[in-house]
């Protein structure tokens, strides 16, 4: 029996001209759409192409049951993100066995640290997947910035805040660029460890990058004790002089 496709379409990190031109054809021609949110919000990768969507598509959002409500270490998380993962898949399964093509719409790329992986890795071996990349939402802050992020035989180290203290202080201690994602919480724990470390006045935080939300501002001038979900903290050599 023939069976739908799936197609993982990376949109960016926020700014709907930042997708490919590739991504833009197939959201054009696209009739049954699944995408992330969490709740009370449309979901980010909607918004950035809700407006070339066709208006007799399908949508279908998968609303998150936690965020940051229950800690994601704990056994509770684990579990419920796992059934609804779980209830993500079915949903999309019934959709693709009626032999109709599907698009996962997702924030920045979606390969990285993005929710499309724990689908894709559940779907992969019976479907065809599609992947389209897109900009990163730490490529869309660096921009922001306007600070070179890396060259030369510089190293770069991704790090999520949610990490332990103890893997965030190894990391920060030996990296020449650094980029912090998933803050949310964590913004004091982060901020501690980047004074202890010496690193913090360099830092910069970049919030919503690439959206009319955007703001760039230097760590030690952020005087807020939260940060909105989608910010990242960058440092790097070329801080040092600015
Ligand atoms: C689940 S990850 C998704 C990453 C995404 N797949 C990517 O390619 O960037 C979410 C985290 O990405 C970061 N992020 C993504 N887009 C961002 C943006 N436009 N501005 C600031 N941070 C962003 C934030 O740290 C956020 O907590």
């Amino acid at each position: 029996m023939k069976k739908g496709k799936i197609y993982g379409v990376g949109l960016g990190p926020g700014d709907s001209e930042l997708i490919t031109v590739k991504a833009e054809k197939i959201i054009r021609k696209s009739e049954y759409f699944f995408f992330f949110k969490k709740k009370g919000n449309k979901g980010r990768a909607f918004e950035i192409v809700e407006n070339i969507i066709r208006k007799d598509a399908i949508k279908v959002s998968l609303e998150y049951p936690v965020t940051t409500e229950v800690h994601f270490s704990s056994k509770e998380y684990k579990v419920l993100l796992n059934e609804f993962y779980g209830k993500c898949v079915k949903k999309i399964q019934i959709i693709l066995n009626k032999n109709i093509d599907i698009c996962i719409l997702c924030e920045g790329d979606p390969l990285f640290y993005g929710s499309f992986i724990h689908l894709y890795e559940k779907l992969r071996n019976n479907f065809e997947i599609d992947i389209v990349p897109g900009i990163t939402g730490m490529s869309g802050a660096w921009t922001a910035t306007k600070i070179p992020m890396i060259w030369g035989k510089q190293i770069l180290t991704v790090l999520m805040g949610t990490l332990d203290e103890e893997t965030l202080r190894k990391h920060i201690k030996i990296t020449d660029g650094l980029v912090i994602m998933k803050i949310g919480k964590n913004f004091k724990k982060i901020c501690k460890i980047l004074k202890d470390e010496g690193a913090f006045n360099n830092a910069y935080l970049i919030s919503n990058a690439t959206t009319s939300l955007e703001k760039v501002t230097k760590l030690n001038e952020n005087v807020h004790s939260s940060v909105p979900y989608f910010s990242i903290i960058l440092i790097n050599k070329f801080m040092e002089k600015m």
